[in-house]
């Protein structure tokens, strides 16, 4: 445990600390989950607060932000979809980021996968996994509410559909969309930047595309695409909210189909 006052919050998202006494600098969360660390990652202690390293080399959105990513990011307060959590490791710092006021709802289709990360949901009190195939939004609706920002990280060839099926019932106008692209699991018809360019081409019309960014030497051929809703995807466009949002993540699954 470090006691030292070497860790600076950053602004545009007030849970993420960058530590510049490393070279290169290293990114921390604010836990909001009980330890021990959720993957082996390294933890400190500043005034109190439990941090948790952001190994880049295991999360593709901990890559962004330690090659200078700026936004969209999730903030304290926010509620985030996250489509592919497995078993969690990225999903807790997106826990960490939204805090204590926020959630984040978690699908994750693979059973083997889906029982670490219920487990990891047992410490996190803003962590809802839920058990079901991020292509079938309708199955799980009902359980979450519209939400501020999307995280996709399927290693699908189809994601943008399941970005844009998911946006259309769930994200709010403006809401933030982060998907990791792994650009090797998308066909060989196209080369990395080929599958980067015409998955931004598919979501243009819904989406204000923001930066996308390279993500080597952490994860090779792999990019992370930013985006805003616009008023053409975005609930306010025809989307269908949950009658009566819920205040906490499920702890549950979705049903079984
Ligand atoms: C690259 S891993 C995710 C790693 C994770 N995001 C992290 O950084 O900690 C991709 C995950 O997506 C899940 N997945 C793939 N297709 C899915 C689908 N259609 N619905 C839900 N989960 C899916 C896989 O089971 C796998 O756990």
């Amino acid at each position: 445990m470090r006691t030292r006052a070497e860790y600076a919050s950053l602004a545009r998202s007030p849970r993420l600390y960058r530590r510049t006494a490393e070279r290169p600098e290293t990114y921390w969360t604010a836990a909001l989950g009980e330890p021990p660390a959720v993957y082996g990652e390294r933890t400190a202690e500043q005034a109190g607060t439990l941090l948790r390293r952001w190994d880049p080399s295991r999360s593709k959105l901990g890559a962004a932000i330690a090659r200078g990513w700026t936004e969209p990011l999730p903030r304290p307060g926010e509620r985030w979809l996250y489509l592919g959590a497995a078993s969690g490791t990225t999903a807790s710092h997106v826990a960490d980021l939204v805090g204590p006021a926020g959630a984040v709802f978690a699908v994750e289709k693979s059973l083997r996968s889906f029982a670490r990360l219920l487990r990891l949901a047992g410490r996190y009190p803003n962590l809802g996994p839920i058990l079901a195939d991020a292509r079938r939004p309708d199955d799980y609706l009902e359980l979450v509410p519209p939400v501020d920002g999307l995280y996709l990280d399927l290693a699908q060839p189809d994601q943008a559909e399941i970005a844009l099926a998911n946006a259309r019932r769930m994200l709010k106008r403006d809401g933030g969309l982060l998907l990791a692209l792994k650009t090797s699991s998308m066909g060989r018809d196209l080369g990395p930047r080929g599958h980067l360019e015409r998955t931004v081409a598919q979501l243009e019309d819904s989406f204000e595309v923001g930066p996308s960014m390279p993500l080597e030497p952490f994860h090779r051929k792999h990019y992370l695409v930013g985006a805003w809703a616009t008023k053409r995807i975005a609930l306010d466009a025809g989307g269908t909210p949950p009658a009566r949002p819920p205040t906490r993540p499920p702890s549950r699954a979705a049903p079984p189909r």
